[in-house]
């Protein structure tokens, strides 16, 4: 399977940084082994998507709507994303569910906006360091990806799935590839209990990769690509980490 190496630039950039960002990004990136992504703020979404254009960079959105469209104001729907060629949206990131409320259910219903829509939803799963040392990591894990197969059913070989240990999220910390895979392993079992094409889900993993422990984490049985923070606003940094994905 093809390797997903994704950047997402939370609430970060500007109009002059992007441009020289993928400009950067661009010319580094000639006949990629991987599928890459840059996931924009939304008012970027314009932008970004003139610049990739007839490149190998996918366009891809922090978040979409639950709702199909009306009187929600502030959200952007899965349609207006497509209005923008937006091929990817992370979905159920856990600043979202942490900073915003959002629940299993409400993450389970952007995901089927995204997929009517035609959208791959980058749906992100992970458990905080309390949950960790609690023994729960699996659990945690488990059932935030069982509300999205739940809901979903037949369209879940459409999703891309994120692990994110919320304790290595922009704190330096990255799991090791074992730990890595050993939960990419639970979500893996997970999805064939799902579905026969679980083998073509990738599960990226996301939390601290950067471009010295990228390749290490990147060699895991069951780990098909990166969701990469911080070390996707560096352009060096991140063609590196597609560099080591192949
Ligand atoms: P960092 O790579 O900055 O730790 O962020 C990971 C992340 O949250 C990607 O969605």
């Amino acid at each position: 399977m093809k390797k997903l190496i994704a950047g997402n630039w939370k609430m970060n950039g500007d109009v002059a940084a992007n441009a020289v960002l993928l400009q950067e990004l661009l010319s580094g990136v000639r006949d990629p082994a991987c599928a890459i992504a840059v996931c924009v703020p939304a008012v970027y979404l314009a932008q970004v998507q003139v610049l990739v254009t007839g490149s190998p960079i996918e366009l891809g959105a922090q978040d979409v709507s639950a709702h199909e469209a009306g009187a929600y104001t502030g959200e952007i729907s899965a349609t207006m994303l497509k209005d923008f060629a937006v091929r990817y949206a992370i979905v159920g990131h856990s600043e979202r569910r942490q900073y915003h409320g959002e629940s299993d259910a409400q993450v389970a219903a952007k995901v089927g906006r995204a997929l009517a829509a035609g959208i791959t939803p980058i749906v992100c799963v992970g458990e905080t360091l309390a949950e960790r040392e609690a023994g729960k990591t699996e659990e945690v894990v488990k059932r935030q990806l069982a509300a999205v197969i739940h809901a979903n059913g037949h369209c879940i070989s459409e999703i891309v799935v994120a692990y994110e240990p919320v304790w290595a999220i922009g704190t330096g910390k990255t799991a090791t590839p074992e730990q890595a895979q050993q939960v990419h392993a639970v979500l893996r079992a997970q999805l064939k209990a799902a579905t026969p094409q679980a083998q073509r889900i990738q599960i990226l993993y996301g939390g601290s990769m950067n471009a010295a422990n990228a390749a290490e984490l990147l060699a895991q049985p069951d780990i098909d690509g990166g969701l990469v923070g911080g070390a996707s606003l560096k352009a060096p940094d991140f063609l590196k980490i597609i560099a080591a994905a192949h």
